[in-house]
C-alpha cells in the first residue's frame, strides 16, 4: 500500500513497492494517456512529471516515491487541455499517430517550464522521446510556439 498525490488529490494504491509508477497510472487509476512502449526508460512516452521534472515513469518503483511529492500526469497538466504546448501542438497538428505524444507534451512542458527561451539545442538535447512517425521538427516548432502563446497568455 502506498499513498501517492497524483494531478493535486492523495490516493491510495494497493501495489507492492516494486511496481512502477506507469502501471499504477494505468491500471490502478485508469490515467491512460500515460503511454507504454520501451518500459525501460528510453522512448519518453511514459514521461510525467515529479515535482516539476520530468520523468520516465516506467522505471520509477513506487517505493521510492513520497507522498508529499507533486505527480503531474498529461491528465493534471491543465485544466482544460490548455497549456500552451498543449495549444502550440493543436495549433501546428504536431502528432501523426500521437502515441508517444503525451510524453512530448510533458518533457516540452518541463523544459519550458524551466527555460523560457529554449534554443533548437536546448530542445535536442532535452526532448530525446522516441518518435516512431518522426514528428521531430514539428515538436520543436510547436515548443518555439508555446513559448509565445506562454507569453502572450492566449487561451484557445
Ligand atoms: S515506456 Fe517508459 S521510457 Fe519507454
Ligand atoms: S506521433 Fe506516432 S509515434 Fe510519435
Amino acid at each position: 500500500m502506498a499513498k501517492l498525490k497524483i494531478n493535486g488529490k492523495l490516493v491510495d494504491v494497493n501495489v507492492g513497492g516494486s511496481t512502477p509508477l506507469l502501471w499504477v497510472l494505468r491500471e490502478q487509476l485508469g490515467l491512460t494517456g500515460t503511454k507504454y512502449s520501451c518500459g525501460i526508460g528510453l522512448c519518453g512516452s511514459c514521461t510525467v512529471h515529479i515535482d516539476g521534472e520530468a520523468v520516465r515513469s516506467c522505471v520509477v518503483e513506487v517505493s521510492a516515491l513520497k507522498e508529499s511529492q507533486e505527480i503531474v500526469t498529461i491528465e493534471g497538466l491543465s485544466a482544460e487541455d490548455d497549456h500552451p504546448v498543449q495549444q502550440a501542438w493543436a495549433e501546428l497538428d504536431v502528432p501523426q499517430c500521437g502515441y508517444c505524444q503525451p510524453g512530448m507534451i510533458m518533457t516540452a512542458a518541463a523544459l519550458l517550464a524551466k527555460n523560457s527561451a529554449p534554443s533548437d539545442a536546448d530542445i535536442d538535447a532535452t526532448m530525446t522521446n522516441i518518435c516512431r512517425c518522426g514528428t521531430f521538427n514539428r515538436v520543436r516548432r510547436g515548443s518555439h510556439l508555446a513559448v509565445e502563446i506562454g507569453k502572450s497568455g492566449r487561451s484557445s
